[in-house]
């Protein structure tokens, strides 16, 4: 494959923003200051719009694992690939380990999910060692994530302005590599 089709494409460019603005409202929320009783109205949206990401980045990861990833647009020193590939693998990941990791924190803390009165995902129980664990993973993902992302966007800048490929532009308009 030497392109991104415009599902693909489309997927990226739905999620990028999303997954973004989740990142920031998330690391508002624990470090913003916010105080309590005006935070958990914030949670409850932080969580509902969690649980909608976490249907929509499962469409988004197993298109890419039925597609495969485009080839590079031009010939990349191999550790270049492999980073970019490792880079991808670890978005990727985090699309579905940061949403999987805030619900099984739900499930576990004894309070409902109430996704915008759609539906409501009850607690399993209220069980604080894992609803712990998996805070901690919540936290640590998004760290990963964020620095990985930096890396992701640096690196494409980097191939538009310096290298002046067309890997940026593939990803916006799809289009084939000469
Ligand atoms: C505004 C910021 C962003 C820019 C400029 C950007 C740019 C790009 C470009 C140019 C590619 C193509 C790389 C190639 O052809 O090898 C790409 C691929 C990719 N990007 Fe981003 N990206 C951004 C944000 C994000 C975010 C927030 C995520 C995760 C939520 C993400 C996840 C991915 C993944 C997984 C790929 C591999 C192909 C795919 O599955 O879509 N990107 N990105
Ligand atoms: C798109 C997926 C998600 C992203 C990117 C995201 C991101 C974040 C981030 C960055 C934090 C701050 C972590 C820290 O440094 O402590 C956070 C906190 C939190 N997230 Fe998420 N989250 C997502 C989905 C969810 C889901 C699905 C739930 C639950 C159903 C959830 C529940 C929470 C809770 C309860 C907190 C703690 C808020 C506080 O400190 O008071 N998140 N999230």
């Amino acid at each position: 494959m030497t392109t991104y089709n415009l599902t693909s494409r489309l997927n990226h460019w739905i999620a990028a923003p999303l997954f973004i603005a989740m990142l920031g409202f998330g690391f508002y929320l624990a470090y913003g200051g916010a105080p309590m009783p005006e935070k958990l109205p914030m949670i409850a949206n932080h969580k509902a719009m969690g649980v909608l990401l976490l249907g929509f980045g499962l469409w988004r990861v197993g298109y890419r694992i039925k597609q495969g990833f485009a080839l590079p647009v031009a010939s990349l020193p191999s550790w270049q690939e492999a980073a970019s590939r490792a880079s991808h693998v670890i978005l990727l990941a985090s699309i579905l380990l940061m949403p999987l990791s805030g619900l099984i924190m739900a499930l576990f803390s004894g309070f409902p999910t109430d996704v915008f009165g759609l539906f409501t995902i009850p607690a399993i129980d209220k069980v604080d060692t894992v609803s712990g664990a998996a805070r901690m993973a919540h936290k640590y993902i998004a760290y990963a994530f964020v620095l990985t992302l930096g890396v992701h966007v640096a690196a494409a800048i980097k191939h538009h302005i310096i290298d002046k490929d067309g890997t940026l532009v593939r990803m916006l308009k799809g289009l084939p590599t000469p």
